[in-house]
């Protein structure tokens, strides 16, 4: 297969629509549901009010591309694999799936669809944050070795990489697992269980979430033999 940007895009949204997700659209970069950030940083912003348990319209299970812009790496930005403005391929579990369906989903995904070796894979996830009472997140890394991936190939790592959010100071958050190749992060599944109040603590969500992010450019990067997301065709 010779993969382009749109055809990675099809073939992402079409497995999870045959995962019984439902298509939702881009939307625009400057963030209207969501007043704890400048720009539209992730899928997450317009999905804010579902995230903490109102009711979407569309049901449980969703899948997007969405625009993104980030400043939070700038100093990064130029290097191989960062960029300012990007797309971001994601499903979306509601209070439903957890973390088994979400790695079940992102290896079928890799191995099956864009036929990444296994044994090229390398996984991160979450060491524990015993001062705000957070686990060490074993039962992914469990998930991940009962799938084929080796001991070997999995890394626990702290809340500086295995933690996504909030985007803004407030908000919902938790740990994620990472998916990497030859060591560029191409995909996180994100377990958004907690959510950040103001005076900086951690309450457990009335629902779990999946939140995950698939990157365009990196992925292509990886399917077109490229180095880098800027020679990606
Ligand atoms: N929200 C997560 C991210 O942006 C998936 O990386």
């Amino acid at each position: 297969m010779n993969w382009t940007r749109e055809k990675l895009i099809e073939a992402y949204i079409d497995f999870f629509k045959k995962k019984r997700h439902k298509e939702i659209p881009n939307v625009s970069l400057i963030p209207r549901e969501d007043p704890t950030v400048l720009f539209t940083t992730a899928g997450m912003h317009p999905l804010i009010l579902f995230l903490l348990g109102q009711k979407h319209p569309l049901g449980k299970r969703l899948v997007n591309n969405q625009k993104c812009i980030r400043t939070t790496d700038i100093e990064e930005v130029g290097d191989e694999n960062h960029l300012t403005f990007f797309e971001m391929l994601g499903n979306w579990s509601l209070g439903d799936y957890w973390k088994k369906e979400a790695i079940e989903f992102s290896f079928e995904f890799l191995t099956k669809i864009l036929k990444i070796p296994k044994q090229k894979l390398t996984i991160t996830c979450f060491k524990g944050d015993f001062k705000n009472h957070i686990p060490k997140d074993t039962e992914s890394a469990k998930i991940w070795q009962k799938l084929g991936i080796k001991k070997s190939q999995i890394r626990f790592l702290g809340k500086e990489e295995n933690w996504w959010g909030p985007a803004g100071k407030t908000g919902p958050c938790g740990p994620d697992t990472e998916m990497f190749f030859q060591g560029s992060e191409i995909w996180n599944d994100v377990f958004m269980q907690y959510n950040k109040d103001k005076q900086g603590r951690y309450k457990e969500l009335s629902q779990k979430n999946v939140d995950t992010g698939m990157g365009v450019e990196r992925t292509l990067a990886v399917l077109q033999g490229k180095k880098s997301v800027y020679e990606t065709l």
